[in-house]
């Protein structure tokens, strides 16, 4: 009789457990979204957004150097859509005007790409270069010891 009763016990705890393991999961600042419900909130890490950031500006300018108009435009555009999924990161508006910043002037060299503007491109790769940094020097915190920003 005892041993049933304090089996007994042991089960009556499972929903705290359960209840505990939902608050944790919920609790995720990225709030991730594994079951695809809700597409608009972020599901990988910001760094890895980033990773992407710049592979997608550098080979959009190497489609530029190269007068690869296919490459520089794919690429322009992929880096549009990644401002898109970076703004999803952060709910500061000056985060996301940052953001919508990148991908204004990204539509822009994917537009002067395809009207074979290749001055307003540069000017406006310049422009997107010039977003990385002002939005690092807002949001990003991984300086070095001597207070520099590892990346661009
Ligand atoms: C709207 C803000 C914003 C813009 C615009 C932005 N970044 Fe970032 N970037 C961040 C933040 C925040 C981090 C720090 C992320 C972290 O470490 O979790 C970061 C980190 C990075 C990193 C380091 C990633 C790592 O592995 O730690 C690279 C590389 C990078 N950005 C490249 C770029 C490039 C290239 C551009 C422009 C084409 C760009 N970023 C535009 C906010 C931005």
């Amino acid at each position: 009789m005892r041993e049933i009763g304090s089996a007994k016990r042991w089960w009556w705890t499972i929903p705290f457990f359960l209840c505990a393991a939902l608050a944790a999961h919920r609790g995720d600042p990225r709030e991730r979204a594994e079951d695809g419900a809700t597409l608009d909130k972020p599901i990988a890490p910001q760094a890895t957004v980033m990773y992407w950031h710049d592979r997608a500006f550098g080979q959009m300018n190497l489609g530029l150097a190269r007068k690869d108009q296919k490459k520089a435009a794919r690429n322009a555009w992929l880096l549009a859509e990644l401002a898109n999924i970076n703004s999803r990161h952060n709910d500061s508006p000056r985060f996301k005007a940052f953001a919508a910043q990148l991908r204004k002037h990204a539509v822009e060299v994917a537009n002067a790409v395809e009207q074979e503007n290749v001055a307003m491109a540069r000017a406006s790769s310049k422009k997107i270069s010039q977003t990385c940094k002002a939005c690092h020097h807002q949001f990003r915190h991984d300086e070095d010891e001597n207070g520099e920003k590892p990346g661009p």
